[in-house]
């Protein structure tokens, strides 16, 4: 009969003696029934004699300790882990102990976060028979806060198609950047993929436990960004929160914080941000202390810097801290072969997505595809494929399903007189753009966010296009 009882922190058992002494704790771990109980939870359970002898490990304890369940059975515990047990301590002071924090350094695994619960066996008359020991893996503070607040990488390298000789550079200099811990600038034309770039790093990066903490420096109103990024004490101004509020960078604590369009950061806020990039320490809003924080920086922005540095827009030597590693994310334009691979790639997803049968392309389709510009880039042709998969009423993607301004630009270029054979081919597709910007605006009747959505681009890149066009 075993007997459970228990006080505060200390449990013990009474098992009716038995000969040998053991024999009652072997069996408490052989009986089928028990066994396979204690081999199915989540928890790691060893049993030890007196002596520090393992009588029994379950599966899950193999596993968090990284051992052999039938290997270490009758070994002492010290002769099967690399650091010093802590259960050590309750054989030698018969204290057991209820759901404690253990924080372990193990010379093969680094550090482990251990929690633990010690349960000491004892005889009717109250001598140590030996203890259980039952204990799980601790996700670190950080780990935990990503998964609760869902701050985590939604794509990796996996996710990023394309062949293209510049493409695949980009992509092996960004697996590089990953295993570092250096800033990371990435530059690109809108929807060329930045942020999933940003996203893969993190992943594939030694942090991809830790947050990943995104945030677009242009849709932040400018009176809030420094409560945003740097957070504040509380009362430090009306409106805030009682017990204050950590900001973005104190939340990617362990992990990566994505500055995404970090051309737009006010200058002051540049000043404050280099001083993070410098000594890794700032203050919040209203506070005095100075915080220290393990924070990754990806940068990006699709506008040029140092056009931006020229025009006392931003700081230069912001500029060389973030672009210690600088990425730079090609256009479509410049990677016209890696067309056929996307569209695939896209009408399957897209096909299943909306539960179609996966169509067949046309190959004219492709031809036009090809021929077209992309200012939206892969987001634009995303959402060509996407509407086309929604409109087609058979299995076959044809240029039925292309907006039309795509299929009127298909050779219809008016070719300017010119000498240089590079000059024509830019200045062809700025007219196509400012073409179909205008078009576009005519169509929703100036609505911007509409105009960006159906274009395919970003409302801040296309008031910089209005602007360049003076539309
Ligand atoms: N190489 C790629 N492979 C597959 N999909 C891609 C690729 N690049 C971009 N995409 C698709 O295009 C979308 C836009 O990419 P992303 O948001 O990363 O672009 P961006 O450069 O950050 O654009 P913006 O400057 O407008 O914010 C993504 O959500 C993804 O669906
Ligand atoms: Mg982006």
């Amino acid at each position: 009969m075993v007997q459970w009882t228990s006080t505060s922190h200390i449990v013990d058992i009474d098992i009716q003696e038995q000969n040998p002494p053991q024999a009652g704790l072997l069996s408490i771990a052989s009986e089928p029934i028990l066994k396979t109980i204690v081999d199915s939870i989540a928890d790691g359970i060893l049993i030890l004699d007196a002596a520090g002898y393992v009588l029994y490990l379950n599966q899950q304890g193999a596993n968090i300790l990284d051992l052999s369940q039938t290997q270490v059975m009758g070994k002492h515990i010290t002769t099967i882990v690399d650091f010093r047990p802590v259960i050590l301590d309750v054989l030698e002071n018969g204290q057991g102990y209820l759901e404690k924090e253990f924080i372990i350094h193990s010379p093969s695994r680094g550090k482990l976060h251990f929690m633990k619960s010690a349960i000491v066996l004892r005889d009717r008359h109250a001598r140590m028979m030996g203890v259980i020991d039952t204990f799980r893996l601790v996700d670190s503070m950080h780990t935990m806060v990503a998964r609760i607040t869902g701050a985590k990488a939604k794509f990796s390298f996996n996710d990023i198609i394309g062949r293209d000789p510049a493409f695949i550079d980009a992509v092996s200099f960004s697996r590089i950047a990953a295993q570092s811990t250096a800033n990371v600038l990435i530059e690109g034309e809108s929807g060329t993929g930045k942020e999933m770039f940003a996203h893969a790093i993190h992943h594939a990066s030694m942090r991809s436990s830790g947050p990943l903490i995104i945030v677009n420096c242009a849709s932040l109103p400018r009176s809030l960004i420094e409560s945003e990024l740097f957070g504040y004490e509380s009362g430090s101004f009306t409106g805030a929160r009682k017990e204050g509020f950590p900001g973005k960078f104190e939340q990617a604590n362990g992990g990566t914080i994505f500055l995404d369009e970090i051309a737009e950061l006010p200058l002051d806020m540049q000043s404050k941000l280099l001083r993070v990039l410098q000594d890794h320490t700032f203050s919040r809003i209203g506070g005095t202390k100075n915080i220290t924080v393990d924070t990754r920086v990806i940068a990006a922005t699709n506008k040029n810097l140092l056009a931006e540095i020229r025009n006392t827009n931003f700081r230069e030597d912001l500029y060389y801290r973030l672009n210690v590693l600088c990425i730079h994310t090609p256009s479509l334009r410049e990677r016209l072969d890696d067309i056929p691979l996307l569209v695939n790639y896209f009408v399957q997803k897209n096909a299943l997505n909306h539960s179609r049968t996966i169509p067949e392309i046309d190959p004219f389709v492709l031809d036009i595809l090809k021929e077209y510009p992309w200012p939206g880039n892969i987001r634009e042709l995303e959402n060509v494929i996407e509407r086309a998969i929604i409109i087609s009423q058979s299995d076959q993607l044809t240029i039925d399903q292309l907006p039309q301004h795509i299929v009127n630009s298909f050779r219809h270029v008016p070719v300017p007189e010119t000498a240089n054979p590079s000059d024509t081919n830019i200045r062809n597709l700025e007219q196509m753009e400012k073409h179909e910007i205008r078009r576009t605006l005519k169509e929703v009747e100036g609505n911007i966010s509409l105009c960006s959505k159906l274009l395919g681009i970003s409302r801040n890149t296309l008031y910089r296009k209005m602007k360049q066009y003076a539309l």
